[in-house]
């Protein structure tokens, strides 16, 4: 079975492709697969932009689609960036620019009061119509100070609960067994292999024959 993975951001294909990679499953992603729509994640919730991702790609190739959408959400921000955390800075911001912006929203907020949640929603679709969504937490705080040069987005200043070291000073491992994004790939992984399993279920002998 084929599964294309509904993304442009190449950090996410490499974390999603690691973690579904003992699947019985061949992994294309956008980039694979020319002249596939442009989709606007234009949705008020993470739930609808993955839905309107995963639906879309997948209409498009015949095949079943997985997306995801993230966002950070910062307590003392009552929820900012949410699901605007790509374009937090404004349109076209880069992840330092949006870095800065949320480190200076938080100026002068002592660190126990830093407290966010990165959610991530994982939506499988099959080119029939029919969709399902999954979802991964991961709590922690904002640091002060970035740390570290792996991941990408809002890594180095996120510091997972029970960690000393932010996502952007974690091997992809140590990062995928923690993350959002972990925990709602392995939740999704059973969607994965519920389709595997109708992909490959032995047509019943006729008893007719
Ligand atoms: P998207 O809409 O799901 O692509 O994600 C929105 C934004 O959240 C991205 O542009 C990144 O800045 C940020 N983001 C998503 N996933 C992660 C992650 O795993 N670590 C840090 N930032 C992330």
């Amino acid at each position: 079975m084929r599964l294309v993975l509904a993304t442009h951001n190449d950090h996410k294909v490499t974390e999603l492709s690691k973690m579904l990679e003992d699947l019985d499953v061949e992994i294309l992603s956008v980039r694979d697969l020319p002249d596939l729509p442009d989709v606007i994640e234009d949705g008020e919730t993470l739930e609808a932009n993955a839905v309107k991702k995963a639906t879309a790609i997948s209409a498009a190739t015949g095949l079943p689609a997985l997306a995801d959408d993230t966002g950070l959400e910062v307590e003392p921000l009552g929820g900012e960036p949410g699901v605007f955390s790509a374009r937090y800075a404004g349109p076209g911001a880069t992840y330092d620019d949006n870095n800065r912006k949320l480190l200076a929203a938080l100026e002068g907020v002592p660190a126990e009061r830093r407290r966010a949640v990165f959610r991530c929603v994982v939506a499988v679709a099959l080119p029939g119509g029919g969709v399902r969504t999954v979802e991964g937490r991961t709590a922690g705080s904002i640091i002060d100070v970035p740390r570290g040069r792996m991941g990408f987005g809002y890594d180095p200043i996120f510091l997972p609960d029970g960690s000393t070291r932010t996502y952007a000073e974690m091997t992809q491992t140590e990062k995928n067994s923690i993350s959002h994004r972990g925990k709602a790939v392995r939740a999704a992984r059973g969607l994965v292999e519920e389709l595997l399993e109708d992909a490959f279920r032995e047509v019943p002998d006729d008893p007719r024959n």
